[in-house]
């Protein structure tokens, strides 16, 4: 396997809407995470990634881009980005920047000109077509609910969008379309910015004929996955993506890959396919259930296991794996997979980053989620400020088939709000994260956990982070190693070995909050012990009794 640095990196997720207001006006900034950098060098971590900043009239916090080339106004001004980009380059952190171009607003001029005529030279830059029997061109039901289609006045025609309707899809089939993005991609390169994390990237080529997708159960809309995931042309653009721009700058490419199977994860990153450096996968996490994603329950070890142990073993030495479990559309990390009451917290975040980091892959954290940062215990529909989480309650609430008391424990385990709540900074009003009113409010357990609090505590769940990044430099077994699993079929246990060149290290989670026995296997009886989440200081019996969410990393070298 070809080493690289992006392999050897570890991500930090900002969110900047929610990451550091600097001037009051509730609302996190450019020059708020300029004032945060040196927090992220202390944790050690090499890469930013932005979630987007670019002008945007926030139908979806910026995942509806009006402009591609100029800065959201709440988040200031293109010299305070240069200014960020010079800052965190002098402090050796790079920044990676949110490549939001499946879809733009319907603000952008493209859509503002498309929409106009049939005529317009932006016609054929989104994807147009004619009603059918009075109603859309097809049965397809968008993400955000209601139908993918909208009918537009001036042409009566409609238009297609996979999310929101104030997020048309661009048509990726149009090459003048292609050029623009790629001028654009070439812009903030040229920059200097270091790599791209590419916004449902797996999505963007759609094929001619739109045909009515499948309806379960009599579901009001149909399906328009089949059609619209790795649709025909997707591999063929994100080569010319790759021939036109990336590969003319030392970048790191990471696509959001929804419904991605390990086989298709080969093509999208394989070390000689030429499109991306990695995807997220989202088995982990998109769980199949009644109500299209809704649901409360956490997700078990064995199912984790399961999906991981594949990706691990699937994409070795062919493609690279990319490591994360919380983002900014995703419940706490604590709280989705760990156990978030408060005498299990700090040892099952622990836990949970331990069996993350000690994988093969690029590892990402998610803002707070190396506080231990947990879901937020939101008190009315009317706290959520998330199009997804408003839509879902409207949909299945308010059109649906559901009450308020049914979907309410939904709302409050999976909206995406919950990883939106603000970063937590020290036990000062609003957490210290904005001195007006936070555009959303802040997780009352601020006084507890914050980073203040965190920094001034050697046992923090920061300083377990800072410490397992530190591990990652120092041996190229945790970056490069190939992975075994272990006690298959343990309820409990998660093991696994890594290898490389004869070196190994043994991974013992137990994701339980009870004790747990365990039998070391061989070679492993007083080994070093590279990292642990509680106090064990030595291995010099066979059987361990293991406490609850207690992990403990062991290396052999060569
Ligand atoms: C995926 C992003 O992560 C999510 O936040 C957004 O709503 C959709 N793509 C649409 O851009």
């Amino acid at each position: 396997m070809n080493r690289a640095w992006w392999k050897e990196a570890v991500v930090y997720q900002i969110y900047p809407r929610s990451f550091m207001d600097s001037n009051g006006d509730g609302i996190g900034d450019l020059n708020g995470i300029i004032s945060k950098l040196d927090y992220l060098k202390l944790l050690g971590v090499d890469v930013i990634w932005l979630s987007p900043v670019y002008q945007s009239p926030n139908a979806d916090n910026g995942y509806d881009i009006s402009d591609y080339q100029a800065i959201m106004a709440e988040f200031g001004t293109m010299e305070d980005f240069d200014r960020l980009l010079s800052q965190a380059h002098g402090k050796g952190l790079k920044i990676v920047m949110d490549l939001v171009v499946n879809h733009s607003s319907d603000e952008h001029k493209w859509f503002v000109e498309s929409r106009k005529s049939v005529n317009s030279p932006y016609r054929n830059y989104y994807i147009w077509r004619d009603g059918k029997n009075g109603g859309p061109p097809n049965n397809w039901g968008s993400w955000f609910g209601g139908s993918t289609w909208t009918r537009d006045g001036a042409t009566g025609m409609y238009y297609l969008h996979l999310f929101s309707p104030k997020q048309p899809d661009l048509n990726w089939s149009s090459p003048a379309l292609r050029d623009e993005i790629y001028r654009m991609m070439t812009w903030w390169c040229d920059k200097g910015i270091d790599g791209f994390r590419m916004d449902v990237i797996s999505m963007i080529s759609k094929p001619d004929i739109l045909p009515d997708g499948p309806a379960e159960n009599g579901a009001q809309y149909g399906d328009f996955t089949p059609y619209c995931i790795h649709g025909p042309h997707v591999h063929e653009y994100l080569r010319e993506m790759n021939s036109r721009v990336l590969s003319h700058y030392d970048i790191m490419t990471v696509g959001e890959t929804s419904g991605v199977t390990v086989e298709q994860a080969r093509l999208y990153a394989g070390e000689d396919t030429h499109e991306l450096n990695m995807v997220f996968q989202f088995e982990h996490v998109d769980v199949p259930g009644k109500y299209a994603g809704w649901r409360t329950n956490k997700i078990s070890m064995p199912f984790l296991r399961a999906v991981f142990s594949k990706w691990q073993t699937g994409l070795n030495g062919k493609a690279w794996n990319s490591l994360f479990l919380g983002n900014h559309d995703q419940p706490r990390s604590v709280s989705q997979f760990g156990d978030d009451r408060p005498a299990f917290r700090v040892v099952s975040a622990k836990l949970l980053a331990t069996w993350l980091h000690m994988m093969q892959g690029t590892p990402y954290i998610y803002q707070g989620e190396e506080l231990g940062m947990t879901n937020c215990p939101f008190e009315s529909v009317s706290e959520f400020r998330d199009i997804d989480s408003l839509n879902g309650y409207r949909t299945w609430v308010e059109n649906g088939p559901l009450t308020h008391e049914q979907f309410w424990p939904f709302l409050l385990f999976k909206s995406r709000d919950n990883a939106r709540t603000p970063m937590q900074w020290s036990a000062c009003p609003n957490a210290g994260f904005t001195s007006g009113t936070p555009w959303i409010r802040v997780n009352p357990n601020y006084t507890e956990i914050n980073a203040e609090a965190a920094l001034a505590d050697p046992d923090s769940i920061f300083y377990y982070y800072q410490k397992l990044i530190r591990l990652r430099k120092t041996y190229p077994v945790i970056v490069y190693g190939a992975y075994t699993l272990l006690e298959k079929n343990d309820p409990n246990l998660c093991v696994y070995f890594r290898e490389l060149a004869g070196e190994k290290l043994l991974v013992i989670c137990n994701f339980s909050d009870k004790k747990q026995a365990y039998t070391l296997p061989e070679g492993f009886l007083g080994t070093q012990i590279l990292i642990t989440n509680l106090n064990r200081r030595a291995v010099d019996e066979p059987s361990l009794t293991l406490q609850p969410y207690e992990a403990v990393v062991l290396r052999r070298p060569a």
